[in-house]
């Protein structure tokens, strides 16, 4: 059973998508300090036989809206949690990314358009290649009645409001990886 705390964000989701976020409260964030904020409330949602593990966390500033960076986060990691029902282990981590691959030339780095990258990884059912299409369609879920659906098309929604993109890889019986690519903002975190 979901807690209060759960449930409010779940009511939060559901405003969000229908309203489309037009009281969005948008600020230049440190992907650092989202991942680092977010991790008590990741850690209050995972039982104990599923082992979290953040790192390594880049630091890139991102304009968008905190609270909404949180959800998108949650739905993320719940799912994470979802398909790990023996345990196991989700990762969170952030890097920096250009364009055309790892930042790793200084110099091509601010040249090129620079992404933060952020993973949740999990070592749990996979998925499987014939829902794929599906992932992101509202009220698609395969939990039954233990799930609506929403996570993923509010995840969607944020990500395309952030100006992001999604990647999902996955493994059937193996685990699954969401990547999750945010602009990076041109001015630093708090300016
Ligand atoms: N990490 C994952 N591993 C395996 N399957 C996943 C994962 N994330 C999502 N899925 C699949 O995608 C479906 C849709 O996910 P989504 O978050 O939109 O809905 P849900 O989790 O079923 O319900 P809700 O999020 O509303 O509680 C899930 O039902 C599940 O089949
Ligand atoms: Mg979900």
């Amino acid at each position: 059973m979901d807690s209060p705390f759960l449930s409010y964000l779940r009511q939060r989701s559901e405003v969000l998508r229908v309203h489309g976020g037009r009281h969005a409260d948008s600020a230049v964030v440190s992907t650092a300090g989202l991942v680092n904020g977010g991790r008590s409330l990741v850690q209050a949602v995972l039982p104990s036989t599923v082992q979290l593990e953040v790192g390594p966390v880049a630091d890139v500033p991102v304009r968008l809206d905190p609270g909404q960076f949180d959800q998108l986060l949650l739905n993320l990691v719940l799912n994470a949690r979802d398909a790990m029902p023996e345990g196991g282990t989700l990762r969170i981590s952030v890097t920096a990314e250009a364009a055309h691959g790892a930042a790793t030339e200084p110099e091509w780095a601010s040249r090129d358009p620079l992404y933060a990258v952020v993973r949740v990884s999990d070592t749990g059912v996979g998925i499987d290649p014939s829902i794929r299409p599906r992932l992101f369609e509202p009220f698609f879920s395969t939990k039954g009645a233990r799930g609506t659906g929403l996570g993923l098309a509010v995840v969607a929604e944020i990500v395309d409001r952030f100006g992001g993109a999604i990647h999902v890889e996955s493994r059937l019986g193996a685990g699954t990886t969401f990547a999750v690519r945010l602009p990076a903002a041109s001015e630093s975190a708090g300016e």
